[in-house]
C-alpha cells in the first residue's frame, strides 16, 4: 500500500489549479443512465471514485470511453443493458447507490447493492428508498441488495425529506426527471453540486427542473433527454483544503479553477482567523497570518453552513490557533477518526460526543500516522506539512479516492513530499 513521506515544516507558495469536482461528477455520471443519446462529461477528476463509478456504469452495459489525458469521458447506451449494481463495486464507493434512481425510472427495475457503512458512519439509505417509493418504486431488501421494480413508469409526487440528504436529493431528482407528471421535492440538500451543476447538466439536456424555493425543487418529467457535452464545476473541498494549507503555513497561494462565491462560508471563517484573502470571479489569492486566531465554536452544517468535508482540515488549523476552540460535527456520527492520529503528531484535542475541544498552540512534530477516510487523510497531510521533522502517512489510497495528483500539486507549491509505493 502506498504511503507519503513528508518533511516539514514547509512554506506554501505559488499557484494551484483545482480539479473537477468529485461530488458533482458522481451524480452526473449516474445521470448518464437516463440517456439514449451520447453523453460527454469534461473536467472529470482522475480519482479512484470516478474510476469506480465508470466501472459500475460499464458493468451495466454502457459503452464508456474515458480519456484520462483530457479528463473527459464519453458514455453511450448499448443494446444490452443490465440493471445489476454489484456489491464489489458499490461497497468501495457509497455513491454507487445513485444508479438506483436512474435505473428504476429508465428501465423499471434494478438490483443494487446496499452501500454498507463506512468508518465515518452507518450511511443508511432510508430517505433514498422512501422517496423512490413515493414515485412508484416497489422494493425488497434481500441478502444486502435492493431488489427494485416498477409496474409502470414512475409517477410524479410531492415528497418531503425528513432530514436534508445530498444523496437522497440527487437520487430523487434523477428518478423524477423521466417520471410521468410533476414532482415537488421539499427540504432538499442545496449544495452547489446539486442546485447548480446537476440541475444545469440535466436542464441543458432537456429536463425541466426548477428551484421554486430555497430547498424546494419542481421537476416536470420528460420523455427523453438530448445528447450533451458538459464540463463539471471545480472541486469545492479540494479548494477549501488548499485555502487551509496556505493559512496554516503562513503561505502565499493563488488558487485557480473554482468559483470563490461557492466557498464563501469557509473563506469568511479563514478571514476571521487572520488570513488575507482577495478574490475575483475565478481566482482566490490567500496569505496566511503570522498568528492564527481561535474560533470559539465551529459547527458543521448542510450547505451553506461549514461543510462537514472541511471539518478535519479546520481542526488542524485550530490546533495552530493561539487559544482554545471547539468543533461540533453535526452531519456524521463518527467523523473524528483523525483526532487520534493528530494526537500522535502532538495535538491536544479532547472529544466529547460530537464535540472536539482543541487546546491550540500545538507544535506539531513529525511521526508515523495512518489514514482512515478521505478527508481525515488530507488533515494528516496538512499537519505533516507544518510539523517539525519527517512524517510517514500510511494507507493513502483513501486520499487517491478524492484528490487528483495531490503530491504533484503540493510539490509544485513548496511541499517536500514523496510517494513510496
Ligand atoms: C455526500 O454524502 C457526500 N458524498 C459526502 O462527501 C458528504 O460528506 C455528505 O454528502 C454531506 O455533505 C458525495 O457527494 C459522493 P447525506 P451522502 O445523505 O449523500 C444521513 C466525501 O468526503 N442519512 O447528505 O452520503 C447520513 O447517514 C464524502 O466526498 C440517513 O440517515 O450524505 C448522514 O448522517 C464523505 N439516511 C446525513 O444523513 C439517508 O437515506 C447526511 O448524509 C441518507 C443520509
Amino acid at each position: 500500500m502506498d504511503k507519503f513521506l513528508i518533511k516539514g515544516p514547509c512554506k506554501i507558495k505559488g499557484t494551484v489549479n483545482i480539479s473537477g469536482s468529485k461530488n458533482a461528477s458522481l451524480p452526473i455520471l449516474a445521470a448518464s443512465i437516463l440517456f439514449d443519446e451520447m453523453v460527454e462529461i469534461k473536467n472529470l477528476p482522475n480519482v479512484r471514485d470516478i474510476d469506480t463509478m465508470l466501472s459500475l456504469i460499464k458493468s451495466l452495459g454502457f459503452n464508456v470511453k474515458q480519456n484520462k489525458n483530457s479528463n473527459s469521458v464519453v458514455i453511450k447506451k448499448s443494446k444490452k443493458i443490465n440493471t445489476f449494481a454489484s456489491y464489489s463495486l458499490v461497497k468501495t464507493m457509497r455513491a454507487g447507490i445513485l444508479v438506483l434512481g436512474p435505473l428504476i425510472t429508465k428501465f423499471g427495475k434494478a438490483k443494487t447493492s446496499l452501500p454498507g457503512g463506512c468508518l465515518i458512519g452507518a450511511r443508511p439509505i432510508n430517505y433514498h428508498l422512501n422517496a423512490l417509493k413515493k414515485l412508484g418504486m416497489n422494493y425488497k431488501i434481500e441478502k444486502g441488495y435492493v431488489n427494485a421494480f416498477a409496474k409502470s413508469k414512475l409517477t410524479g409526487s410531492n415528497i418531503f425529506f425528513p432530514k436534508i440528504s445530498v444523496g437522497a436529493t440527487e437520487n430523487a431528482i434523477l428518478a423524477a426527471t423521466l417520471a410521468n407528471g410533476k414532482t415537488i421535492l421539499k427540504n432538499c440538500a442545496i449544495e452547489p453540486e446539486i442546485k447548480n451543476d446537476l440541475t444545469n447538466f440535466l436542464n441543458q439536456a432537456g429536463a425541466k427542473i426548477k428551484w421554486i424555493g430555497k430547498r424546494t425543487v419542481e421537476i416536470k418529467g420528460v420523455k427523453s433527454l438530448k445528447k450533451i457535452s458538459y464540463s463539471v464545476m471545480g472541486d469545492r473541498i479540494e479548494c477549501g483544503t488548499f485555502c487551509v494549507a496556505a493559512t496554516i503555513s503562513k503561505g502565499n497561494l493563488k488558487i485557480k479553477g473554482f468559483d470563490p462565491k461557492l466557498i464563501n462560508t469557509e473563506l469568511n471563517l479563514l478571514k476571521k482567523v487572520g488570513a488575507k484573502i482577495k478574490i475575483n470571479e475565478k481566482l482566490i489569492s490567500i496569505a496566511g497570518p503570522e498568528k492564527i486566531k481561535p474560533i470559539k465554536n465551529i459547527v458543521t452544517k448542510e450547505w451553506p453552513g461549514v461543510a462537514t468535508d472541511m471539518q478535519s482540515q479546520l481542526m488542524v488549523l485550530m490546533c495552530r490557533a493561539n487559544g482554545k476552540s471547539i468543533i461540533t460535527e453535526n452531519i456524521f456520527e463518527n467523523r473524528f477518526l483523525h483526532v487520534g492520529e493528530l494526537q500522535r503528531l502532538g495535538a491536544d484535542i479532547q472529544v466529547k460526543k460530537n464535540k472536539a475541544i482543541i487546546r491550540g498552540n500545538t507544535k506539531f512534530v513529525g511521526a508515523e500516522v495512518m489514514s482512515s477516510d478521505l478527508r481525515a487523510s488530507v488533515a494528516l497531510v496538512l499537519a505533516a506539512i507544518i510539523s517539525n521533522g519527517k512524517s510517514t502517512i500510511n494507507r493513502i489510497y483513501h486520499l487517491d479516492r478524492g484528490y487528483e495528483k495531490i503530491e504533484k500539486k503540493l510539490t509544485k507549491i513548496g511541499v517536500n513530499i514523496k510517494r513510496i509505493s
